[in-house]
């Protein structure tokens, strides 16, 4: 039953989402994939899938649905410390895409995951395998390459750790439930909140992204 004394306000579309799911699923089965019991070629897959998914959040950070795009929700450094400053208090601040320390987070993990696929690109295993252009750098720049790609994802695991842990601080201390709108794509706010109108774009145009993203990393390791 609605709840008369809040709204329900839609603020994360259906792409938003399902980039952050498959994203962390990607990520998870890359990470196995490149365990004594995974599978290489499934590794390599799953970082092309990764890429091409990072690309296309990067055109939906421009293009996409006012909540999602970067220009909205990346805050100044000083409405960054203002907002640090706030939110130890018990107040609810209510925000309705990410606040501000989200969105550096948000930044921090698309960046993060960004290098560990590019360095990928470039890394060797001093066996058989080796990324698409590992020939073209050299030995010792791809052997740098690949330190770089298992080094960040010591940084990649910190930044979860570190992402996770805000959100149960927002849902045990300041009674804000992040996970459940990523999942539903619906914030329920107070009332008296007033809401800016968000623009969803359509999940159409979404998808004509994701599919030039997926051309265009098809094309670059066709072309290594
Ligand atoms: C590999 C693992 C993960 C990565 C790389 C990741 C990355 C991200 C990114 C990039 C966003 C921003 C979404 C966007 O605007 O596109 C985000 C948001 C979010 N993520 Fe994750 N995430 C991961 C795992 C998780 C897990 C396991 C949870 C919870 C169980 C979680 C909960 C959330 C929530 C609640 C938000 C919305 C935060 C807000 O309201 O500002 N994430 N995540």
């Amino acid at each position: 039953m609605p709840n008369p004394t809040t709204q329900a306000v839609k603020i994360w579309d259906l792409p938003t989402r399902l980039f952050h799911w498959s994203l962390l699923i990607l990520i998870a089965v890359g990470w196995w994939s490149s365990t004594e019991n995974g599978d290489m070629e499934l590794h390599f897959r799953c970082g092309y899938a990764v890429l091409a998914l990072l690309l296309f959040r990067l055109s939906w950070g421009v293009m996409g649905s006012s909540s999602a795009r970067f220009a909205g929700f990346i805050a100044s450094p000083r409405a960054l410390l203002g907002y640090l400053a706030r939110v130890k208090n018990k107040d609810v601040i209510h925000h309705i895409g990410h606040n501000p320390a989200g969105g550096w987070m948000v930044l921090a993990l698309i960046g993060t995951v960004f290098f560990i696929v590019l360095a990928g690109l470039f890394a060797n295993d001093d066996m058989m395998l080796e990324g698409p252009f590992a020939n073209d750098v050299g030995k010792s720049i791809s052997d740098l390459a690949t330190s770089w790609h298992e080094q960040s994802f010591y940084g990649l695991l910190g930044l979860l750790a570190l992402h996770i842990a805000a959100m149960l601080v927002y849902l045990f201390f300041k009674q804000e439930n992040l996970l459940l709108p990523m999942l539903t794509g619906i914030k329920h706010l107070p009332q008296e909140v007033s809401v800016p109108t968000i623009h969803l774009r359509s999940s159409w145009l979404a998808l004509l992204l994701f599919c030039i993203a997926s051309v265009a990393v098809w094309l670059l390791v066709k072309m290594a």
